[in-house]
């Protein structure tokens, strides 16, 4: 039934978000997602661990060579997503907080856009809070234009205005070559980045993306459509008018225990992004070749493929295989998907990876919902997190 009500809001949302950005032009085009910057407590090793667990490669490099003096950041490539990893040189400064309040995490959401400043006036005059004002970086290779906002805990948005610049990545960022380059593994661009806020605070965040940024929420889940006999979240999905930039927002919702949005909370001390979901084209040679790197994902139950032709329908993958790799199989009005999560790829019980093959479906798994979130409270269990709270 979950999944029945949910794809009526799909589809009455999609004529929404038809209807949204056909009335008014989009004040806030985005081209996609430029990059994702993490702020750890040692980039060297996290830019090791993500070019030998996830095939990323190595690209460009800000630091002491550089004559960055209070910074390091190491640029990872895989197709079309890039992420930045920087850790401070220096005691005290604003990453080094940022470190000790949330440990690693995600830091800026980048977004590519034709009109950093414009993209700036726009945003801010409708109500987000500043972070950059536009700013001019040159160097040999051209010029960029910055400009960033706030969003939920201590995220930012940098758009990034790229056209005059032909560099390896951004002013003060030099070619990185590596003799030490793992094989990709087939991930070809961002799907969507979640967000975990607090409680109460999805619909704000909902509309600070709806107002400031033009989005329009594509979907929307209850506590009823995701809960287990334990926890529960809600859940909307937000996406800018040419659906390139997706965010899903997740609150946490009563339940008989402390949900899995709780424990990111506390142990993020605040909002901030949950999971990270990158596209292949090939989930099953994805999923293997980061099972053989060393990337642990989420166990699934064999019992959840003994009747998974009769939920999902025809699929062309062997189910066998599919049992093997524990890969989820969730159907729309339009497709199928398969995803499956990784663990926690940091130290607290935060950040995770969602590894994603879109087959036509438009959706974001619900009928997965459930036998994700009871392996996730597998985890919370023996983590001792899943603790009762009073009602
Ligand atoms: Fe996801």
């Amino acid at each position: 039934m979950a999944e029945l009500r949910s794809l009526k809001e799909l589809e009455s949302s999609k004529y929404e978000l038809k209807k949204v950005f056909s009335d008014a032009e989009d004040f806030l085009p985005l081209l996609g997602t430029d990059y994702i910057e993490l702020y750890v407590g040692n980039a060297k090793q996290s830019a090791h661990y993500f070019k030998t667990a996830f095939g990323f490669q190595s690209h460009a490099y800000a630091g002491l060579e550089t004559g960055v003096k209070d910074r390091v950041s190491y640029v990872l490539k895989q197709e079309k997503v890039t992420l930045v990893l920087t850790s401070p040189l220096q005691k005290d400064g604003p990453i080094n907080t940022h470190i000790n309040i949330h440990g690693d995490g995600v830091k800026v959401i980048a977004l590519w856009v034709d009109n950093a400043t414009k993209s700036y006036e726009e945003t801010t005059k409708r109500g987000a809070e500043a972070f950059m004002e536009p700013t001019v970086e040159e160097d040999e290779y051209g010029k960029i234009v910055r400009s960033g906002i706030r969003t939920y805990g201590d995220v930012v948005h940098i758009f990034i205005e790229r056209k005059n610049y032909k560099g390896p990545f951004l002013p003060g960022f030099k070619k990185w070559t590596s003799h030490y380059s793992p094989d990709p593994v087939g991930i070809k661009f961002i799907d969507h980045i979640v967000g975990n806020v607090g409680w109460g605070e999805m619909n704000k965040w909902c509309k600070f993306y709806a107002e400031t940024m033009g989005f329009a929420q594509i979907i929307s889940f209850t506590d009823n459509d995701i809960s287990t006999t334990y926890t529960a979240l809600m859940s909307k999905v937000m996406s800018n008018g040419n659906g390139r930039v997706k965010f899903p927002i997740n609150e946490p919702a009563e339940g008989m225990k402390k949900s899995q949005i709780e424990e990111y909370l506390d142990f993020y001390g605040g909002p901030g992004v949950q999971h990270i979901a990158v596209a292949t084209d090939n989930i099953i040679s994805t999923v293997s070749a980061l099972k053989q790197r060393g990337v642990e994902f989420l166990y699934v139950p064999e019992t959840y493929y003994d009747d998974i032709l009769e939920r999902v329908g025809e699929i062309e993958e062997d189910v066998e295989t599919l049992k093997q790799h524990g890969i989820l199989i969730d159907r729309d009005e339009e497709g199928y998907l398969l995803q499956l999560f990784t663990k926690p790829i940091v130290d607290r019980p935060t950040l995770f990876i969602e590894i994603i093959q879109r087959k036509g479906a438009k959706s974001f798994g619900v009928g997965n919902f459930k036998s994700l979130f009871e392996a996730i409270e597998r985890e919370q269990e023996s983590r001792g997190t899943l603790n009762s709270v009073s009602l």
